[in-house]
C-alpha cells in the first residue's frame, strides 16, 4: 500500500529490539538440529507451527519471558550468535532502518554455561556484517536482568568491565529488562552509579507493566532514555518532567498489545505522547515472537491513530536524533 511505503521509505533508527527476541521458531527448530539439543518436553514445540500458535496467546510479562528463555536456549556457539543478529540486521534493513541499537541479555546465556566472549564476539560479528553489506549502524546495549539475583548482574558487569569492553566500542550501552513488578525497582543502584561515572549510556525498560514510580526511579537511577514507557501518562507531572528533559521512550506497540499492557494500538498512548510534547520512538522488542518486525509496527500505529505525514517525519526525525551516534552520522540519516 502507498502508506506502508511511505513508512518503509522514512529514515528510521531503532532503539528497542532484543536480539534474542528476534529468533524466529524456524531457527530455534534448526539450532537445537545443529547442536542435538532437545527442545522441552511440551507439545507446543512439536513443531513450528504449534510453537506459532502459542505465541499468539500470552497471558502476561512472564508467561511470554518463559518462552523468550527456553528459545535462546538453542543458542551456544559463536556463529550461532552471528547468525541470530545477521538475520535481524537483513529484516531492520529492508524495513528502512538506518541505524540499530540492539539488546541482548548475557547473564541466561552465561547461566547455560555459555562464555562471555562466544555470546559478544558472535553478536559484533553479525553487526560488522550489517555494517559492511548493508551500510547500516549498529550499537549493541548489554541488558541486565530482573529475575536473576543482583550478584548475577554485578558479575557481569565486572566481567564487562575487565574485558573493556565499554572502551573498546564492543558495548555501547547498558540498559535492564526481563519482569517488572516484583523484584526491588532500584535493583541495579550499585552498578548503574559505577556505569555513570563511566559516562556509560543507560536505559531501563520501565512503566510497561510497572506504574509510574517503575520510571521515576529508573530515571533516579540515571537512566536516560527509557523503554516501554507507556504508564508514564498516569503521572502528569512525571510525563511533564521527561517531555522537558528530552527523555526518549521506545515505545513497542505490538509487544504491549501481545502482552495484554493494553487492549489494542488504539490504547497505546501516541497521541496523548505527541500532545504532550514527549518524544518516543516505534519498535519491535521481540519480533520473532509478536507477529512483526518494525515496519509492521509503524503500520499498526497508522492503522489505529491515522497520522499525517508531519507527525509521521517527527517521530521518525526523533528516532534518529535520540540515537546514540554521532551528528555526523545522523545527518547522514536524514
Ligand atoms: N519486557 C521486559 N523484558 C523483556 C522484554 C520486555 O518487553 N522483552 C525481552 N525482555
Ligand atoms: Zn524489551
Amino acid at each position: 500500500s502507498p502508506m506502508r511505503e511511505f513508512l518503509q521509505g522514512l529514515p528510521k533508527c531503532e532503539h528497542h529490539i532484543h536480539l534474542e527476541g528476534s529468533l524466529e521458531p524456524e531457527l530455534i527448530f534448526e539450532l537445537a538440529a545443529r547442536h542435538g539439543i532437545t527442545l522441552p518436553d511440551d507439545p507446543v514445540y512439536t513443531s513450528v507451527e504449534t510453537l506459532k500458535k502459542r505465541y499468539e496467546h500470552f497471558s502476561n510479562l512472564d508467561d511470554f519471558l518463559h518462552f523468550y528463555f527456553e528459545g535462546m536456549a538453542v543458542l551456544r556457539e559463536e556463529q550461532d550468535f552471528a547468525d541470530l543478529a545477521w538475520a535481524y540486521f537483513q529484516k531492520a534493513h529492508a524495513d528502512g532502518v538506518h541505524h540499530a541499537e540492539v539488546f541482548f541479555d548475557p547473564q541466561v546465556h552465561e547461566s547455560r554455561g555459555v562464555a562471555y566472549n562466544t555470546i559478544v564476539d558472535g553478536f559484533t560479528k553479525g553487526c560488522k556484517r550489517a555494517e559492511s553489506e548493508l551500510g547500516l549502524s549498529t550499537k549493541l546495549i548489554l541488558c541486565f536482568v530482573r529475575h536473576l539475583p543482583v550478584a548475577s548482574a554485578q558479575e557481569l558487569y565486572d566481567e564487562m568491565v575487565a574485558h573493556k569492553s565499554f572502551e573498546n566500542g564492543t558495548v555501547h550501552g547498558l540498559g535492564w529488562s526481563s519482569s517488572e513488578v516484583g523484584p526491588p525497582k532500584d535493583m541495579f543502584r550499585d552498578i548503574y552509579a559505577s556505569a555513570a561515572k563511566k559516562n556509560i549510556p543507560l536505559t531501563a525498560h520501565a512503566g510497561e507493566e510497572g506504574d509510574p514510580t517503575y520510571i521515576s526511579t529508573a530515571l533516579e537511577l540515571g537512566a536516560r532514555r527509557i523503554d516501554h514507557g507507556i504508564r508514564l501518562i498516569e503521572d502528569e507531572e512525571l510525563m511533564q518532567r521527561v517531555a522537558r528533559e528530552g527523555i526518549l521512550l521506545t515505545v513497542c506497540p505490538l509487544s504491549n498489545v501481545r502482552l495484554r499492557c493494553v487492549k489494542s494500538v488504539k490504547e497505546v498512548p501516541i497521541r496523548k505522547f505527541l500532545e504532550a510534547g514527549v518524544k518516543f520512538s516505534i519498535n519491535s522488542d521481540d519480533p520473532a515472537y509478536f507477529g512483526g518486525y518494525i515496519l509492521d509496527n509503524y503500520y499498526a500505529v497508522q492503522e489505529a491513530h491515522n497520522l499525517n505525514v508531519l507527525e509521521w517525519k517527527i517521530i521518525a526525525e526523533n528516532s534518529v536524533q535520540e540515537s546514540w551516534i554521532e551528528d555526523s552520522r545522523k545527518a547522514e540519516i536524514l
